[in-house]
């Protein structure tokens, strides 16, 4: 590995899971990775997931670069070279939680990052302007002719009960993503909010175990860059026909 990575955290639809999955993907990370250094960057003028995860994080591994073309933003270059520069150090890893609506100029922050979580929960009014994101990203993919970021769809708040994810890759055919494992809706996650404590605090329930499952699979598949050589090879392939 010659540079460090980042994951970004994505979706024009505001409430979807966007900063609770950010926050606890810094967490799993920490912990799965102690040599390396897991960065949170958290993007959004809200702050959620920055206020989320300070009280347990190290000073300066996650700060709030509010991006926005108000006077109370940074410049969207200003945020661009901040990653870039955290990119040059070998053994970095960062998660970039954005806010909802649409991305404005921030897409270019995600075309740099090894892929883009996009969490949703199966109701058509997540879904809806969820597949539109996914569609201009994958369009913006396609113009600048990279196979990165992957784009990984990240079902969130499934009720126990309905597991059934058909709808979802239906409307996602013929689009260049991956669908990831689900996570379930917990209350124990809402209740979180007020004092977060990790990952460890969802210990024994269904949903702690989804969340590993997910990060291994981000760890194992895009990490790992065994999804880009998929995808190169389907590109290669396409090529010769
Ligand atoms: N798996 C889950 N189970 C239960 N509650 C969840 C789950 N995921 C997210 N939530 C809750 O849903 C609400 C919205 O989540 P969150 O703030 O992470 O969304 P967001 O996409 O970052 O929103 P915004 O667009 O406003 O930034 C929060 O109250 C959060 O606790
Ligand atoms: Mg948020």
């Amino acid at each position: 590995m010659d540079q460090g990575q980042s994951i970004f955290v994505g979706n024009i639809k505001g409430g979807v899971g966007k900063s609770t999955i950010s926050a606890f993907l810094f967490d799993y990370f920490r912990i799965r990775f102690p040599k390396r250094s897991v960065q949170l960057l958290d993007t959004d003028r809200q702050g959620t997931a920055f206020e989320l995860v300070e009280p347990l994080a190290k000073e300066g591994d996650v700060r709030h670069f509010p991006v926005s073309d108000r006077f109370d933003g940074l410049s969207l270059v200003t945020v661009d070279s901040i990653l870039r520069r955290m990119r040059t150090e070998e053994t970095s890893l960062t998660i970039v939680d954005t806010g909802a609506g649409w991305p404005g100029n921030v897409w270019q922050i995600a075309m740099i990052c090894e892929c883009i979580i996009v969490p949703t929960s199966l109701s058509w009014a997540d879904l809806r302007p969820t597949i539109e994101f996914i569609r201009e990203m994958d369009e913006r993919k396609e113009n600048n002719v990279t196979i990165t970021p992957h784009l990984i769809i990240v079902p969130n708040r499934i009720p126990p009960g309905q597991r059934d994810l058909s709808k979802l890759s239906e409307n996602l055919e013929g689009l260049n993503v991956v669908l990831a494992p689900p996570l379930s809706d917990l209350s124990l996650v809402r209740q979180m909010s007020s004092n977060f404590q990790g990952l460890k605090d969802a210990e024994g329930t269904r949903f702690y175990n989804e969340f590993i499952r997910l990060g291994d699979f981000i760890t194992d598949y895009v990490l790992s860059g065994k999804l880009s050589a998929i995808f190169q090879d389907e590109l290669e392939e396409s090529k010769r026909f």
